[in-house]
């Protein structure tokens, strides 16, 4: 049985497995599959994820999607918008499907069910949900996730044709910000790495694509009346960038991750039809400021009323990609940055698992 940190993002699901090795990210995209012409096929399982799942819990059993990169670039594809309930959502549960189906199978955590010819992954999952989300949710999400599941892939390279069953024993739900401040207050062992973490009052604005995570920390507790969230996310701004380079300049781009995975190369240089080519590094620069301002505002709103907070944390993928703006925004206040903030409540979620099987078992 496998211990996984599993990060349902709106954006993209991280997964990280016992045992070390690098965090599994795959882009929250998904379209209908069909029968795909392949002219060369892709170098990785990645590339490709091209799967039939099933399972009771979802809305639409057994279809074929084609999940992550392969999506990305599909005119039909479908990414998580604001109505959407990552608790209750189908989409993001095929993805987080498939990609323990196929970290099951790459790392050779699955074993082979002799003549049924299938591979077979249990897992304790560490999960969460967004502090406004959290109390509402977090029995359905948890229901949602435990039970037995199958994970076909169909002409994924290397898996084609693969069947695995994905059993989740247990799922432990946390709250999204909160994880990742427990992550960055303790080493791999669970042991206290940061006091001031650890005993403090840290103020979190955890920036997602959906959603904003205000949790407040006191002493490695979630205070109740003080924590909060905000139902807007750094999509947002990324939905109006791509209508504005498309009001502008006639080109669209396919989904919000391929705009998403074109601003993390700094790649700024689109090119029309024709030997066109234009920087939107300008546009980019306009939403991103207007998203840091209306963040910075939400943080003093939090700050003031909460002026026990010693230090204030901004973190999630969104912290990562505004940085600069942010710190233009927030003057003379003093704003905390972590590194490889988009996976820090991914390993959060991780070590609250981790912790909780330790428990138990001890
Ligand atoms: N290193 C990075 N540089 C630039 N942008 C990034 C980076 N990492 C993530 N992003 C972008 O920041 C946004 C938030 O990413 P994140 O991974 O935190 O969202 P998520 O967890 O999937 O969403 P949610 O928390 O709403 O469920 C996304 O639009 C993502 O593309
Ligand atoms: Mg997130």
């Amino acid at each position: 049985m496998k211990v996984a940190g599993l990060d349902l993002g709106n954006d993209s699901i991280k997964l990280v497995l016992d045992g070390g090795g690098e965090p599994l990210l795959v882009p929250n995209v998904v379209a209908p599959g069909f029968e795909r012409h392949i002219l060369q096929e892709e170098d990785q399982p990645l590339k490709a994820l091209d799967v039939i799942v099933h399972s009771p819990k979802l809305a639409k059993n057994g279809e074929r999607s084609f999940v992550g990169l392969l999506a990305m670039e599909n005119e039909d594809n479908t990414e998580l918008e604001d109505m959407d309930n990552k608790a209750l959502s189908d989409q993001s549960l095929i993805v987080a499907l498939t990609a323990l189906a196929y970290a099951g199978v790459a790392t050779g955590s699955a074993s082979q069910s002799g003549y049924q010819g299938y591979d077979e992954v249990e897992y304790v999952l560490g999960t969460g949900l967004p502090v406004r989300a959290f109390s509402r949710y977090n029995r359905s999400f948890e229901e949602r996730l435990v039970g037995e599941h199958e994970v076909t892939f169909l002409t994924t390279p290397r898996l084609r044709n693969r069947k695995v069953k994905v059993i989740v024993r247990r799922a432990i739900v946390s709250i999204e910000g909160a994880a990742a401040v427990f992550h960055m207050a303790t080493h791999d062992s669970l042991q206290i790495r940061d006091e001031e973490l650890y005993h403090g009052t840290i103020g979190v604005c955890e920036i997602g694509a959906l959603t904003t995570d205000f949790p407040l920390i006191k002493r490695m507790n979630i205070d109740n009346q003080f924590s909060t969230g905000e139902q807007i996310g750094l999509a947002h701004y990324m939905d109006m960038i791509i209508r504005e380079v498309e009001d502008q300049y006639g080109y669209r781009f396919p989904s919000r991750s391929k705009l998403a995975q074109r601003i993390k190369a700094r790649e700024f240089t689109i090119r029309r039809m024709g030997e066109g080519q234009t920087d939107i590094k300008p546009i980019v620069d306009m939403y991103f400021t207007r998203a840091a301002n209306r963040m910075v505002e939400l943080i003093k709103k939090r700050w003031k009323k909460v002026p026990d907070i010693q230090c204030f944390y901004v973190i999630g993928g969104g912290a990562a990609a505004l940085k600069p703006y942010l710190q233009a925004a927030a003057g003379s206040l003093k704003l905390r940055f972590a590194d490889e903030s988009e996976l820090l409540n991914v390993y959060g979620y991780y070590k609250l698992a981790k912790s909780k099987t330790a428990v138990q078992k001890a």
